[in-house]
């Protein structure tokens, strides 16, 4: 009997470590997709009707016949997490699960993304807010075991940030890492390294021994031109409009010219001899991401990309989205836009009414 159990271990065991990455399909499941933001985290409409009319079946076939094959899922862990009696609330977890399976049903893969942003307990990532954590990831990963892992992945954490060091963010990973491995062994975990998730973040991540692990990073270089009109982050962004791509010193010098404010105008002109505002710079920053991947032997995914609508010059964002793409693609690495009906989007129209964007459609495609 012993050895019976001895010989079954041993097979689990070299089928898990057969590979040095997820299998092939299911990384070709991360290859096209979008962040559907404002549905579980940081709502357009927070009633609960709102929340089950966000999204309907239209929007995911549109998605689908538009050639994505997943989508991100950005949830507010405070949202669905009752810190004081340290459970998940039924209701909302029955609503999320509605929302997985309006996805599932038109072979729309997720990946569930764990993404504080408005939850009091996890406003600082400390050793006090980690108790909370592990216990909420813990009781997830049991609550979401029983979904396909084929389809559906599991992201620690959206962008760490504001930690004293990149080594407590590994040990802090580690940790999830373990608690989510232990109750779902089979799904797909999504690590990313601290800064944001940044490739510089990436680049000083420490890969969990675990086969079945992607690993993410965010990509908005340079943030002056992806993130110009934003009313967050850094506050020069809000000034700054009509910002092109690419650019040289002397472009940038000039917009800059017509900013009200002249913290945007320095930031600007600081990042022009700064950033590179070049298509071979992003070509150059995403290969560094790449040969993290290759170095250690691990797969890369790109979680988040994008260019905030409001001021930006609509060729520009289109050039920087297909660039980007094409950058990626080359090197076999995954992608979620960001985002579907957030500032950054993809549609035009509210619930119920939306259509694709396609001039976005075709920046991503990279078609003319
Ligand atoms: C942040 C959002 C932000 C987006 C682009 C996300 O990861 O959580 O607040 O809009 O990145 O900056």
């Amino acid at each position: 009997m012993l050895r019976i159990v001895l010989l079954a271990v041993l097979v689990t065991n070299s089928m898990v470590w057969a590979y040095a990455r997820p299998p092939a399909e299911r990384l070709e499941r991360l290859a096209r997709g979008v962040n559907l933001s404002h549905w579980f985290w940081i709502p357009h409409d927070d009633s609960d009707r709102g929340r089950e009319r966000f999204i309907n079946d239209e929007d995911v076939k549109a998605l689908k016949a538009a050639g994505f094959t997943h989508v991100r899922l950005p949830i507010e862990p405070g949202w669905l997490w009752d810190a004081r009696a340290s459970v998940l609330l039924p209701e909302r977890l029955a609503a999320l699960r509605r929302g997985l399976a309006l996805l599932l049903a038109e072979e729309m893969a997720i990946v569930v993304d764990v993404h504080p942003a408005r939850t009091a307990w996890l406003e600082r990532l400390d050793a006090e807010a980690m108790v909370h954590f592990e216990r909420f990831w813990h009781a997830l990963a049991e609550a979401l075991v029983e979904t396909d892992p084929e389809w559906v992945y599991l992201e620690l954490m959206n962008e760490p940030h504001d930690l004293p060091d990149a080594a407590t963010w590994n040990v802090y990973q580690k940790r999830l890492h373990a608690v989510v491995r232990t109750a779902a062994p089979r799904h797909t975990i999504i690590c990313t390294g601290d800064q944001w998730g940044s490739i510089a973040g990436l680049e000083r991540c420490e890969p969990v021994a675990d086969s079945n692990v992607v690993y993410s990073f965010h990509f908005y270089e340079p943030h002056n031109f992806t993130h110009q009109g934003a009313t967050w982050g850094f506050d020069a962004w809000r000034d700054m409009g009509g910002v092109p791509w690419p650019a040289t010193p002397d472009d940038l010098r000039e917009v800059s010219a017509g900013f009200a404010s002249l913290r945007s105008r320095d930031a600007l002109q600081w990042s022009a001899t700064r950033d590179a505002w070049t298509p071979q710079a992003v070509i150059d920053r995403i290969e560094l991401a790449a040969a993290w991947g290759r170095r250690h032997d691990a797969a890369v995914y790109c979680g988040e990309f994008g260019v905030y609508r409001l001021k930006a010059p609509l060729e520009a964002r289109e050039r920087w989205l297909g660039e980007v793409v094409a950058a990626l693609e080359a090197r076999e690495i995954g992608w979620a836009m960001w985002d579907y009906a957030g500032g950054f989007s993809l549609v035009h129209g509210g619930p119920g009414a939306r259509r694709l964007d396609d001039r976005t459609l075709r920046a991503l495609r990279r078609m003319p």
